[in-house]
Parts: C-alpha cells; structure tokens; sequence
C-alpha cells in the first residue's frame, strides 16, 4: 500500500494519500486548497491516478481541495449523504465502501463534531475525522456539534475497533501523528468519563474561540472550495 501523510501547518490539518499500488488508483482524504498543486504533483510522481477525493466533514478551519482537484484532475468528490452541499459528485452512507483498486475503506458515520462528520476504516487503520483526536475529541460547539452524539460515536464505535487500529486523525495540534485506539482509550482524557452525561458536560464545558477561517471557510467548503465572489 502506498500510504502519505501530508500536513497543512496553517490549519494543523492532515491529508492522507493512498493507493493499493504504484501505477494505480489513488484516494485523498481532507486536501487543503493551498496545497492543490503540490497533491497533483506526488501523484504524477508517484505515477497514480486520482480517483477520488473526500472530506470527512465540512470543515470550518481551512478551505477544501475537493473541487479544484476535480477542475485539475478530473476525479470524483465525495462527501456523506449529511453533509447538506450539493457540490460533490456523490454522497456516501454509512457501510458503504471508498475504493482506490482493491483497497476499500468501510465508512462508518460518526457524527458530534458536526452532524456530517464520518470516519473511514481499513483493516489496521481508522481514519477519524475530528471525531478522535490523538488525546483529543474535535470540538462540539458549532456546526450542529452535539456532544451526546460524540459520545456515540466514540464509545459505541470508534472505541469498539480492536485495540491495534491505528488512528490518524484530521488535526493534530501537538505534533503527534498516529496513535492506538487503545492508546486513546486509556490515555485520551476527553474519554476518562463515566458516562454520556460526564461527556456533554466536559464538552460543554470547553470555552473555545471560533477558528480564524470559520467565515470563509464554511460556506466555501459547502461549494467544494470553489470560492464565489458574493
Ligand atoms: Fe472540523
């Protein structure tokens, strides 16, 4: 498997290339604008071909590479049936699979951080969104965030993978770059709680700034990035 983790410093955000095998069929998770051009260029080094690119959810943080890499590359976008845009090219559900060749990534919707927000699944591998942070939850204040669906969606979900799944998440703001899914169930202190209740009331708790790019960036991204002139 061909496997890149790429990083957006401005926005903390992750973006994760991968492919079954050189020469085939690549998939990117998260692309930021800003680094369209340097995207396109490891995949024509790398000699794939760009199948598809999706977002996790409607960021708020950074603007989307979704649609300038469809303009360029001609592959498809995608995003899940929540998220409310009609920009993207499909819509996927939950217990579908994403495909590059014969690598497929199950999805599982995992909603809190925003009522769009899905994770993507490969054996060993968990790819979480703001769902899971690496000792960390994404936060749940905005964008339809609900801090009880959080909690379902880590606990009931996300935590239930087998202990050796590794996570790579969309933001790490430490430094970090992978961890466990049992790593994070016993080291993540969002997730040393007694129950749902404990949850909402950590997270309610949270006093947070709006990010810098909240207002641009969410009703871009709600376009696929494609930026129009009010
Ligand atoms: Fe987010």
């Amino acid at each position: 498997m061909i496997f890149r983790q790429l990083f957006d410093r401005t926005s903390s955000t992750y973006t994760y290339l991968l492919a079954e095998r050189q020469g085939g069929e690549a998939l990117l998770i998260d692309p930021v604008l800003d680094h369209t051009s340097q995207y396109v260029r490891l995949i024509r080094e790398l000699d794939l071909k760009l199948v598809k690119a999706v977002d996790t959810h409607i960021h708020a943080d950074h603007v989307t590479a979704l649609g300038a890499l469809r303009e360029q590359t001609g592959c498809t976008t995608a995003m899940g049936a929540m998220t409310m845009t009609e920009c993207v090219s499909v819509h996927f559900h939950e217990g579908e699979k994403l495909s590059a060749d014969n690598l497929h990534l199950e999805i599982l919707y995992t909603p809190g951080h925003t009522d769009d927000s899905y994770s993507f699944l490969l054996p060993d591998r968990v790819f979480t969104g703001d769902t899971l942070l690496i000792r960390g939850t994404g936060r749940t204040d905005f964008q339809n965030g609900d801090p009880a669906a959080q909690y379902d969606s880590l606990f009931n979900k996300l935590l239930r993978l087998p202990e050796s799944t590794r996570v790579y998440p969309a933001h790490d703001y430490n430094g970090m770059t992978v961890s466990t899914i049992g790593e994070e169930k016993h080291h993540n202190p969002r997730l040393q709680v007694s129950g749902v209740q404990a949850y909402v009331e950590l997270m309610n708790g949270l006093v947070l700034d709006d990010p810098r790019l909240m207002d641009i960036a969410v009703p871009a991204n709600r376009a696929c990035g494609v930026l129009v002139a009010a």
